[in-house]
């Protein structure tokens, strides 16, 4: 297990909106590099970089077209290896972002497959066996290529899944075992691609859709064993190496198939969803001060978890990511705050989504960029200043036009602003980087009172409260000590502590 980990927080970069330092309105590695003091200032010592990689961009670059080349909207492999290297010598970490569960359709690979002869490609990707075969359970594009056979998508249209194999096999004729050798070549394709970018100094991957290699893997099985494999190529040849996983589930990600982390995200009803999310915009999640979550459903769900995989890697709590609309969607800044002052201090490896330190509003009625749909208002441009498209670029045709409201908040007025969640987010990273007891996994104990929000857990000599409630409450608790930070203001006395509406103590015993 890297050590590194243990003290992690991540920033997560959608390169294409950060900064641009070419002025051709799209964000480039050149710009990351001018703002790696600004991310190291935030207290993140390792960065999440969404995918950088040739493409025709259907999907935001999660269409891959060649994984070995970044797309020269944002520089060359040159410049990449730079970032590494400027990103070392501040002591930041950087993970790519691997996509190994489907490329792009103009990928050289499927450009290969789809062809009528039979060639090297032939099994990279899954082909049914005749452009009349159509099995309605699977996601199939029919009768485009010459070749006779109907061929699997992951995802959108443009990205047919490689082939890994399937492990109920349904359809013998087509569907291959996932140990057949032209299966196996696919994950040691991926391997390659790994040691490539490794060999150049990336810290890592991020994974996307990580459970979706083998088909009809129910239990996810064969596709736990790929990861294992690859856990072990880095172990062996890249030990400092770390990996998260977009698969939601602790267990199989990090026990089963070996990752170093887990993004703990939003899939319908599970904890993430139930504090930050859940009802009608919000509106039921433990974090709205209305008082109509409900923590022991997040507490079932998260503990479970937690038990399980704690000895063998993180969970990752995110503030956000590039698929889910803003948290300024949902929850008002104070309860931003204390979100921030959560998410910071929980055990695991925590992720902070670009802009969300600011306050960055989500852009609802943006027409789609790039396949972006809903998603596209998390993806406008990072707003640095009250400059030209506040502060992204020189471009008359930014990527996506930026916050156009008077008050949009920018790194400038809020890094001056005492009230502002930027404030916040810097604050409870530096306690985290400055306790040793709210690194990593550990002891981890949560309180609460059956059926009521205000709830609290112990981190070591570390008590974190919160009331997320939009008013004053009074909770028993057996904690008292010195007050090292709060939002709000909190008293203790024999045995109870009163909180002040939507605030948050940390105590230490
Ligand atoms: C998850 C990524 O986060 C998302 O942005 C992408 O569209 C899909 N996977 C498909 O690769």
């Amino acid at each position: 297990m890297p050590q590194w980990l243990n003290d992690a927080v991540f920033y997560e970069i959608y390169p294409q909106s950060f900064y641009d330092t070419n002025g051709d309105g799209i964000g480039d590695i050149n710009g990351i590099i001018q703002k790696l003091d600004y991310v190291k200032g935030l207290g993140c010592n390792a960065i999440w970089l969404n995918p950088i990689y040739d493409s025709p961009f259907m999907d935001a670059g999660y269409d891959v077209r060649n994984y070995k080349q970044v797309a020269p909207r944002y520089g060359t492999n040159d410049d990449l290896e730079n970032l590494f290297n400027e990103a070392h010598k501040k002591g930041i970490k950087i993970l790519l972002d691997l996509v190994p569960g489907h490329t792009s359709d103009t990928h050289p690979w499927f450009q290969e497959a789809k062809k009528a002869e039979k060639n090297e490609y032939s099994n990279r990707y899954v082909f049914t066996n005749s452009a009349w075969e159509a099995p309605p359970q699977y996601r199939l594009m029919c009768g485009i290529c010459e070749r006779d056979g109907n061929y699997l998508v992951n995802f959108f249209s443009s990205q047919p899944a490689l082939n890994y194999g399937f492990y109920d096999i349904t359809h013998p004729d087509w569907q291959l075992p996932s140990n057949h050798p032209d299966c196996l070549a696919t994950a040691e394709a991926m391997k390659d691609v790994m040691r490539f970018w490794l060999d150049k100094g990336a810290d890592g991957f991020r994974v996307d859709m990580a459970d979706s290699l083998v088909k009809n893997d129910e239990e996810k099985i064969a596709t736990a064993k790929i990861w294992r494999g690859v856990r072990e190529m880095l172990d062996r040849e890249y030990p400092e190496a770390a990996m998260v996983a977009e698969w939601c589930h602790p267990e199989r990600a990090i026990n089963n198939a070996g990752f170093h982390m887990d993004f703990y995200l939003d899939h319908a009803g599970n904890g993430y969803n139930l504090l930050f999310r859940c009802g009608s915009w919000g509106d039921e999640a433990v974090f709205n001060p209305n008082g109509r979550g409900n923590v022991k459903a997040f507490a079932d769900e998260y503990l479970a978890s937690y038990e399980l995989t704690k000895d063998n890697g993180y969970i990752s709590f995110m503030t956000n990511n590039h698929d889910m609309p803003r948290p300024t969607a949902y929850l008002d800044k104070q309860a931003i705050k204390l979100v921030n002052a959560f998410i910071f201090t929980m055990p695991g490896v925590p992720f902070l989504y670009y802009g969300d330190e600011i306050g960055m509003k989500y852009q609802k009625d943006l027409v789609s960029k790039e396949g972006g749909f809903h998603r596209t208002g998390s993806r406008t441009p990072m707003q640095w200043s009250s400059g030209k498209n506040l502060g992204f670029s020189e471009s008359d045709t930014p990527y996506l036009p930026t916050d156009a409201s008077a008050d949009a908040p920018t790194v400038e007025n809020q890094q001056n602003a005492p009230d502002s969640i930027y404030r916040t987010v810097t604050d409870v990273i530096a306690l985290r980087h400055r306790y040793d007891d709210l690194k990593g996994n550990g002891d981890f104990e949560l309180f609460y009172e059956e059926g009521s929000i205000p709830f609290a857990y112990k981190r070591g000599k570390l008590v974190m409260f919160f009331n997320p409630l939009g008013r004053e409450i009074e909770m028993n608790t057996e904690y008292s000590g010195r007050i090292v930070y709060e939002i709000g203001k909190s008293e203790f006395s024999d045995g109870k502590v009163k909180m002040s509406a939507q605030s948050f103590a940390m105590i230490e015993i």
